[in-house]
């Protein structure tokens, strides 16, 4: 394979020869079987980086630099990760500090999981020995640790350890699928929407422990509080488009249709049949599920549609038993637990407003209907089985 090393550099005048030294010398000749080159991506730095490269070029063939204006850490990998793969023919780029954070002798692991079938490998700084630096102060180790975990709690993907680390090998037909929708993520937060995005498209994803170093030379790019900031108005703003836009929001526009089903046949019943309402509803509500189950097979969960006649009838005996399990223990257990708890039905007055309190019981035992009811209906009724 045709692999890649793109180091990224802003100002990296005091790292960048060491740097490339240190990979020509000390981890390319462990790497026996596969082509390795490197690309630096800079921003045409004003301290000169550039030069010191291109003086380097003389020597090291398979050295070289791709410049552009400056727009951001995320947006120069896009740039010079793309010149790899279009123009030079790259198989596999690794994505890198100049800064000597990254311990370059793991650069023969990253390609070894590569080799193994791994379509990105990230190096993790919290799992598997993986570490940060011992002399950082106690709230930046906190908030790298709390990042990370903030990260994987809302995406739900634990398996995935370090996901705003720059250190990471990523197979060209990854880079090729998703960098039309990275144009704009130009700084840091790059890292974690694009492995957002190859996790969403099912690559298969690697770890490489390794030890963070702390930066000895030049100074760091980064702005503390805009990238914080950053990442949580990426990764909320991205899990909620997910499950409105997804199965989650499917599935309300589902159980809504069947809600206005069970009132239809509630209606029809007791008004022109007669029906006694108690009767009526049961029937409306037995309706509006075999809807829910239906619309919910064909459309929210199509991707895992069941299929086979005997499957079919035994997944929607579950299903009713779920939708009735919700209603009587979660959606009533709520509304009799608030009326024992604060008592009976007495007014809450906010401001002109007079609520009742079973009312306020009956809206948050509804919303923990739907969360259990979708719980079930993804992780067993319509099980993801994976690829
Ligand atoms: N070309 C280019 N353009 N390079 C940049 C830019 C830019 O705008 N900004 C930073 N770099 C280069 C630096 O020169 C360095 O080699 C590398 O990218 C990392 O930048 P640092 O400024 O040293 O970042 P850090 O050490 O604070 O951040 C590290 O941790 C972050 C959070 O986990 C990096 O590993 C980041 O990738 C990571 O997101
Ligand atoms: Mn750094």
């Amino acid at each position: 394979m045709k692999i890649f090393v793109v180091p990224a550099t802003y100002n990296e005048k005091d790292n960048i020869e060491k740097f490339i030294t240190t990979l020509e010398e000390a981890v390319f000749p462990k790497i026996k079987d596969h082509d390795m080159h490197i690309l630096v991506a800079d921003d045409n730095s004003p301290d000169g980086t550039g030069d010191i490269v291109k003086a380097l070029m003389k020597k090291y063939k398979n050295l070289g630099i791709n410049q552009g204006p400056k727009k951001g850490l995320g947006a120069a990998y896009i740039r010079t990760m793309g010149y790899a793969i279009d123009k030079l023919g790259a198989d596999v780029v690794i994505s890198v500090d100049a800064d000597f954070q990254h311990d370059l002798q793991k650069i023969p692991d990253f390609v070894a999981m590569i080799g193994k079938g791994y379509d990105v490998v990230i190096g993790t700084r919290y799992s598997g020995g993986g570490s940060i630096p011992e002399n950082w102060p106690p709230q930046r180790k906190a908030f790298s640790i709390v990042a990370n975990i903030f990260v994987r709690t809302v995406f739900m993907k634990f398996a995935i350890h370090d996901w705003t680390g720059g250190y990471r090998a990523i197979r060209k037909e990854v880079f090729l699928k998703e960098r039309s929708e990275m144009s704009e993520y130009n700084g840091y937060i790059f890292q974690i929407a694009f492995l957002h995005k190859a996790v969403r498209d099912g690559f298969k994803i690697g770890e490489v422990p390794f030890h963070f170093g702390d930066r000895t030379l030049g100074n760091s790019k980064i702005a503390p509080l805009s990238y914080i900031i950053n990442v949580v108005t990426f990764v909320i703003a991205t899990r909620i488009k997910e499950l409105l836009f997804g199965s989650f929001g499917k599935f309300l526009v589902v159980g809504g249709l069947g809600f206005v089903v069970n009132f239809i046949v509630l209606k029809v019943l007791h008004d022109s049949s007669k029906w006694d309402p108690f009767w009526a509803n049961l029937v409306g509500a037995g309706i509006a599920i075999f809807s829910n189950y239906n619309f919910n097979n064909l459309w929210t969960f199509k991707d895992q549609k069941i299929s086979g006649f005997g499957t079919y009838i035994w997944k929607m005996v579950q299903f009713y038993a779920t939708s009735a399990f919700g209603v009587i223990f979660i959606q009533s257990g709520t509304i009799f637990i608030g009326d024992k708890l604060i008592g009976p039905d007495i007014l809450l007055h906010v401001g002109p407003l007079h609520v009742r309190y079973y009312l306020l019981y009956f809206v948050l035992g509804t919303g923990l209907l739907l969360i259990w009811n979708f719980f079930i209906y993804s992780k067993f009724i319509w099980k993801k089985t994976t690829k």
